[in-house]
């Protein structure tokens, strides 16, 4: 049987195509009952050998509007995993069952084993402190939907840009398009990993680096806030001491633009108070929506279903 693409890394898809995807995203929505059976007889399993709640329930919702089932494990507990069951044999187990796979794993390039093992299309739902694609592509989609454009757009990162796999698939995707600027706010322990700065300067993007979140606001079209990720730490005592480095509160969003888009791939701690959340800028919740759709339009493109409306996946 001839192996269908997986989605690994954002960059596993073109510029074209993720453009696609979007289209097709706001078509769901403009046009829900065109693709309410379009998957029908088609199955998904969410495999999650992490915590989750956004990204396994939005496939989920994602595969049942499209008319398809749904069947996985949450937790590893809940799975063979818990006997000493390699991910190379449950995938080539679960391979079998299904048409599509999306898999979440506490080790970085798990899902790249995975999809040794299987024809089906494996989606990386976010591996260790690596990538997380496809909230990459939710977070594009919110921003496409709330600011029309992906270039000449600065983009604050804020909180744990080292261990924040949303954050390193983010940059990866907004290198490539025009004067996009980063403005990464973090402590000193939690910088992004340098072969990302390698990678901006690659790509001729402009960054900086600071510690500090109120100085860096005002110039801001994008403030991207993520908490920081307790579980990849090695010393509860260093977490202890990092994770209230950042609160976002009204006081300090008045020096803030008018149309500033607040974003989190979720979910919160206390990095941004709930005051906050009724701000028009907070458009947290709202990324979250949009989760759902692009999930819909990508599970759609790695099955090879066109959509035979005017887009075409
Ligand atoms: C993120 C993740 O799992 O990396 N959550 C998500 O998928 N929306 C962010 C996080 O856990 O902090």
């Amino acid at each position: 049987m001839e192996k269908l693409r997986n989605l690994i890394n954002i960059t596993d898809l073109s510029t074209q195509e993720i453009e696609e995807l979007i289209q097709v995203a706001d078509d769901i929505v403009a046009r829900p009952e065109h693709y309410q059976d379009i998957c029908q007889h088609k199955k998904l399993a969410t495999l999650f050998f992490e915590p989750s709640t956004r990204t396994r329930l939005s496939f989920e919702a994602a595969m049942l509007e499209l008319g398809g089932s749904v069947l996985g494990f949450s937790s590893a507990n809940s799975s063979s995993a818990a006997k000493g069951e390699s991910v190379s044999d449950t995938i080539q187990t679960v391979g079998n069952y299904v048409d599509i796979i999306a898999m979440r794993h506490p080790k970085e390039g798990a899902p790249v084993v995975g999809a040794s093992r299987t024809s089906v299309p494996i989606i990386n739902a976010g591996d260790g402190g690596h990538f997380h694609p496809t909230q990459t592509l939710t977070d594009l989609l919110t921003i496409h939907r709330k600011k029309g454009r992906f270039d000449h757009l600065t983009i604050g990162l804020c909180g744990d840009l080292k261990f924040g796999r949303t954050v390193h698939s983010l940059i990866e995707a907004m290198t490539r398009y025009d004067s996009v600027e980063f403005v990464l706010i973090s402590p000193n322990e939690l910088q992004i990993p340098n072969y990302l700065k390698h990678l901006m300067d690659e790509a001729q993007v402009k960054w900086s680096e600071t510690t500090d979140l109120e100085t860096a606001l005002p110039a801001l079209d994008i403030l991207y806030m993520t908490r920081v990720q307790k579980e990849r730490f090695f010393n509860e005592a260093d977490y202890i001491r990092l994770k209230d480095s950042y609160i976002l509160d009204l006081d300090k969003l008045r020096h803030a633009q008018e149309e500033l888009v607040i974003m989190h791939p979720l979910p919160r701690v206390n990095e941004i108070a709930t005051e906050v959340d009724d701000d028009p800028r907070a458009c947290y919740f709202f990324q979250a929506l949009c989760g759902k759709h692009i999930r819909m339009a990508l599970i759609l493109f790695l099955l090879g279903i066109t959509t035979g409306g005017t887009q075409n996946v």
